[in-house]
């Protein structure tokens, strides 16, 4: 093993010089369309795994197609020697929709503006697969003695369905070791930070039907039901608007609260308002108070309200009565929270409330807690610090990583994070971006770390 090429200068010389390539074959991923969600696009979910192998072929590793019940997933591998410890490095290269009007460019062609890569998955999560991509060059330029292997997934977007199955069927293929997840976000810039837990989440629609069609509100309204407001009614009785506190009977019977050494470590994690604030576009909040708000994303389970379907919605009004309706709703949840066990709480509720209402459960992820202690833990703390110069704290994240707990549970191993992406990034937003800072010192990180992993044995 050469350590030459594996010092903090080395590397950014690493990847300076391959800054044209890593734009090249970003370019080539964000461009093909793969939204998960749509099943137009079953072709370009089918052509970016085709891309994924065919970059693990002309970068001199091995890689093939792993056939699932659903969307395919994409096992590279650049490996050592058999006998050398291995690293499995997960990410996901479905995206979402991009059919936000704030879009400046098109979605689908990766636009770079100075240092910044604009397009649909640039950072969620293509951006960051290809940066340990190049990472996992770097480490074997060096000589690293290590077994690296790359799952990448193509439904995560839609939470998962067919993962378990999929890691199940090629359970040999997979192999051991410790698996690193690069799908997670920063507090902000120049804070590096790793979840010590994500929440789950528990998907739900509710629907109502009193009539066959639009009916004259003034002929029958009074007398006929209103499918819009009695869901309107039902959601209002599930969850205050204002404060955000479900009203389900037990809802938070499980949830544990943060440590006090949790809550000391987010407070030195460079948290603020402000920040969080315009890197979100956010306009207003329910509170202002750090403290707060980081308990309420991180550690506090959510009934949040995303669509309501029904009624007219074109200019002015008209004075029908909707013969039915949809709310499409999901609860976050935290450690120790279960997904059955909150759906079937909403449903006895809605039961002796609402008993016409109809409830269909949709994307079902268990909260995950991760290790904050250990050799392994130590290994990504450095790998931050040597990447970015600035030291890394354990904070927990909002969202949801569906195969993160699946991955524990089939594969035997602990799971650590080792994200790069940034509030300012825009997940799931118009405009979503990834940029040349995290790319570069991800390379370095990811060197480091596949490093570490070679002699450390966790
Ligand atoms: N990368 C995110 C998960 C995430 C979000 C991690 C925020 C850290 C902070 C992932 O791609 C995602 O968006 N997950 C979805 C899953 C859902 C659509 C089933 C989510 O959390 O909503
Ligand atoms: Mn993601
Ligand atoms: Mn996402």
């Amino acid at each position: 093993m050469n350590e030459d090429l594996l010092t903090r200068t080395a590397l950014q010389g690493f990847a300076d010089a391959r800054r044209s390539d890593f734009e090249a074959e970003l370019r080539t991923l964000v461009d093909i369309p793969s939204v998960s969600s749509d099943p137009e696009r079953a072709r370009d979910i089918r052509l970016c795994a085709e891309a994924a192998v065919d970059l693990f072929r002309r970068h001199g590793g091995t890689a093939e197609i792993l056939e699932t019940s659903g969307n395919p997933m994409v096992l590279g591998r650049f490996d050592s020697d058999p006998g050398d410890p291995s690293v499995t490095v997960y990410n996901h290269l479905d995206v979402q929709p991009a059919n936000e009007p704030e879009w400046t460019s098109d979605p689908f062609r990766m636009e770079i503006q100075g240092d910044a890569y604009l397009g649909r998955g640039t950072t969620d999560d293509k951006g960051p697969a290809l940066t340990a991509f190049f990472g996992a060059l770097a480490a074997r330029e060096a000589g690293v003695p290590l077994n690296v292997r790359f799952l990448w997934e193509l439904e995560e977007e839609i939470g998962s369905p067919s993962f378990r199955q999929g890691l199940e069927t090629h359970r040999e293929r997979l192999g051991g070791g410790l698996v690193i997840v690069s799908d997670t976000i920063w507090v902000t810039r120049g804070r590096p930070s790793t979840p010590a837990g994500l929440r789950g989440l528990a998907g739900f629609r509710l629907t109502l039907e009193t009539a066959r069609h639009d009916l004259h509100s003034g002929v029958v309204g009074g007398a006929a039901r209103n499918p819009l407001a009695e869901l309107i009614t039902a959601v209002a009785d599930m969850v205050d608007g204002p404060t955000g506190r479900v009203k389900i009977p037990h809802f938070y019977k499980e949830v544990v609260k943060p440590s006090r050494k949790e809550l000391r470590e987010w407070t030195r994690s460079g948290f603020s308002v402000e920040t969080f604030m315009s890197d979100h576009h956010l306009l207003t909040l329910r509170t202002r108070h750090p403290r707060r708000i980081m308990k309420r994303v991180w550690a506090r389970p959510t009934m949040e309200v995303h669509g309501v379907v029904g009624g007219y919605t074109g200019p002015g009004i008209k004075t029908a009565v909707p013969p039915r309706a949809e709310v499409k709703l999901s609860c976050r949840l935290v450690p120790d929270m279960d997904v059955d066990s909150t759906l079937d709480r909403i449903r006895r509720f809605l039961a002796s409330h609402h008993p016409d209402v109809q409830m269909h459960a949709e994307h079902g992820l268990a909260p995950f807690r991760g290790q904050v202690d250990g050799p392994v833990a130590q290994a990504v703390k450095d790998a931050y610090a040597f990447g970015f110069g600035a030291p890394c704290c354990f904070t927990r994240e909002g969202g949801s990583i569906g195969a993160v707990s699946t991955l524990e549970e089939v594969l035997g191993c602990r799971v650590f994070f080792l994200g790069l992406s940034l509030p300012s990034h825009g997940y799931h937003a118009p405009n979503e971006n990834y940029d040349w800072e995290q790319a570069s010192g991800g390379m370095a990180a990811f060197a480091h770390l596949f490093r570490a992993a070679a002699f450390e044995r966790p």
